[in-house]
């Protein structure tokens, strides 16, 4: 089964590429293209993006993610993160191809008091999730056999991501605020490309998952704040000392864009439909991909 995988340079695209040995050894091939190749932005092209690789499925977890700066760029968040996938959903239709889609918790707003499920409604409060949500519906109107996997606080030992931040701001600051108002579930780039890999290989065993619309993340939850100070417990076993972190209220960091206050996802159907799911708490993840970053900058 040749699988077309979108957005190598990202995080989860770089770590389903990473996996290919894995998945080669089940007869899984992973073509992994990047925009060049495979540009969401230029819609039109797509068909011929799919002709070149010729996939018998495509999993896209590239998309337009910067979340403040969305709030300035609508257009080409939805030309990206609406468009695109609506015409790759359609070329993949025209081909009798699945698609695996990756999505937001920031399609919720927020309100919720436990985890969400996927079938609860969604009001995105950004223009980043609204992009990522319209996505999601150009998806279902055009290919029944998709899968769309929402997941969360993605993080990777490589990557803007907030571990990375808050390694290269506690490496020179004494102290730092961090929000500790809103809940979510840190999670692992490999993670969710190990839950896309289990979610082919159910397909190519012929027991696939249902289409539609799941969740994916880590186990547990914590706040932005409580993230922080996991990072710099494992940080300070390497550095010797750490910042004090600072616990603050959204109000008090404003940024461009509303992010919800709670997004922790419910990951039960997913769980339900696919026994075999690797899962595994946000805290032993994180232990594990801040060793390998640790580890890396100290032979660089
Ligand atoms: N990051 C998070 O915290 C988070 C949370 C929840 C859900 N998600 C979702 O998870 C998925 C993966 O996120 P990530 O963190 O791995 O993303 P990421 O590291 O920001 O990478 C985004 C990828 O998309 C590519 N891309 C951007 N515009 C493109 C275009 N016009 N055509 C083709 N490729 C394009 C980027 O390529 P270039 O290098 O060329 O820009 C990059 O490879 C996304 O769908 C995102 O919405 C992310």
């Amino acid at each position: 089964m040749r699988v077309l995988v979108t957005g190598v340079t990202g995080q989860v695209g770089g770590a389903l590429v990473r996996l290919s040995g894995d998945a080669a050894s089940d007869g899984i091939e992973i073509v992994g293209v990047g925009r060049d190749r495979l540009d969401l932005g230029q819609p039109g092209r797509i068909d011929g993006a799919l002709d070149a690789v010729r996939p018998d499925l495509v999993v896209n977890p590239a998309a337009y993610t910067a979340v403040d700066k969305a709030e300035q760029e609508s257009d080409l968040a939805f030309t990206i993160n609406r468009d695109g996938p609506a015409a790759l959903a359609a070329s993949c239709a025209e081909r009798g191809i699945g698609l695996i889609h990756v999505s937001t918790d920031y399609v919720f707003d927020g309100t919720g008091t436990r985890p969400y499920r996927p079938e609860d409604p969604v009001a995105p409060l950004g223009v980043y999730g609204a992009s990522k949500e319209a996505g999601e519906t150009a998806i279902r109107h055009a290919l029944e056999d998709h899968i769309i996997l929402r997941t969360a606080w993605v993080y990777a030992a490589r990557g803007g991501n907030f571990m990375n931040t808050m390694l290269r701001v506690g490496k020179e600051r004494d102290e730092l605020k961090v929000v500790a108002d809103q809940h979510g579930t840190p999670t692992a780039a490999v993670d969710i490309a190990g839950a896309i890999l289990a979610v082919i290989r159910a397909r190519l065993a012929g027991a696939p998952v249902a289409s539609g619309t799941y969740h994916y993340t880590a186990d547990g939850q914590t706040t932005w704040h409580g993230f922080a100070e996991a990072i710099f417990d494992r940080a300070e076993t390497v550095w010797g000392r750490r910042p004090i972190v600072h616990a603050i209220t959204t109000d008090e960091y404003p940024t461009p864009a509303r992010r919800p206050a709670y997004s922790v996802l419910d990951t039960a159907a997913l769980v339900a439909a696919l026994p075999s799911l690797p899962h595994r708490s946000w805290h032993t993840a994180l232990d594990e991909i801040i060793d390998a970053r640790m580890a890396a900058e100290e032979t660089a």
